[in-house]
């Protein structure tokens, strides 16, 4: 059988599927959730003047949540021209609130939309962050924080500490189903198999299988290997200490 592409051919060549694997989440109750994390009691018509900054945006949920529910100014940036095209289709977003662009060195690109010290809140979700290497995620946190304000924040989603204290192996086969609106229906196992360690490094490669049944039956099974490092809080606050413009706040959960 031959190997099995990047999860990145998910991203850039099925970005419908990820949507509908990915809107398992409450993104209204979420952005409550960061708002409050990062102490902002904002007036309704305080957040209509805040900017946000999601990174590796994806089909754009919480730029979405942010810009109709809440008013607020958004910019997304993912490397996946199909996933602009699914936010803008779908999630009316407008088409110059996407940059298409590679992390971290896009936003050193100046974009006009990449203004310096104009962010309130910039958002690396959904263990996002393990995209990149050590070195690039440095690089990342360090581009981010010359374009937040003074007083902003940059909030990043990380796997579950005691599911890193079993070191992954633990994880059982997580399959879930979705039903499609054109009634054909996606299965999805992440992982679809056992975990593998590339130590000793941070780096772990989960196979993931997803299946699309159409209505009349027929399945399409798509294969991929998820290569991730695994970062935890203790290495954020090690990268954070050496920029000098930030400083660590706390790990808090979300929910
Ligand atoms: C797991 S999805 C996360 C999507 C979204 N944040 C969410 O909450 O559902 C990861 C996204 O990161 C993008 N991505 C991966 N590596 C990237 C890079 N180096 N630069 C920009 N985008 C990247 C992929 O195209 C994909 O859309």
């Amino acid at each position: 059988m031959p190997a099995a592409p990047d999860i990145q051919a998910l991203y850039d060549l099925e970005p419908h599927l990820y949507d509908r694997l990915a809107c398992d989440r409450d993104f209204s109750a979420e952005a409550v959730a960061i708002r409050r994390m990062s102490g902002r009691s904002s007036t309704p018509e305080e957040i209509q003047q805040e900017r946000i900054l999601e990174l590796f945006a994806g089909p754009a949920w919480h730029s979405a949540c942010w810009k109709h529910q809440f008013k607020a100014e958004v910019v997304a940036v993912d490397s996946s021209p199909g996933m602009r095209d699914l936010a803008v289709s779908r999630k009316r977003l407008d088409f110059n609130e996407y940059i298409v662009g590679r992390l971290p060195s896009v936003l050193a690109s100046h974009n006009p939309k990449l203004t310096l010290g104009s962010f309130d809140i910039a958002l690396i979700l959904r263990y996002s962050s393990g995209y990149l290497s050590d070195m690039e995620l440095f690089e990342l946190i360090s581009l981010t924080s010359r374009l937040i304000k003074i007083g902003g924040h940059i909030v990043l989603e990380l796997h579950d500490p005691r599911m890193l204290a079993s070191d992954l192996e633990s994880l059982p086969i997580r399959k879930r189903t979705f039903a499609m609106q054109d009634g054909s229906s996606l299965s999805c196992k992440w992982p679809s198999g056992p975990i593998r360690w590339l130590r000793p490094s941070k780096l772990v490669e989960m196979p993931v299988i997803i299946e699309h049944t159409t209505r009349d039956g027929r399945v399409r099974q798509l294969r991929y290997v998820s290569r991730e490092y695994v970062y935890r809080l203790d290495d954020i606050q090690d990268m954070i200490r050496q920029i000098s413009n930030l400083h660590w706040i706390n790990g808090k959960y979300l929910h």
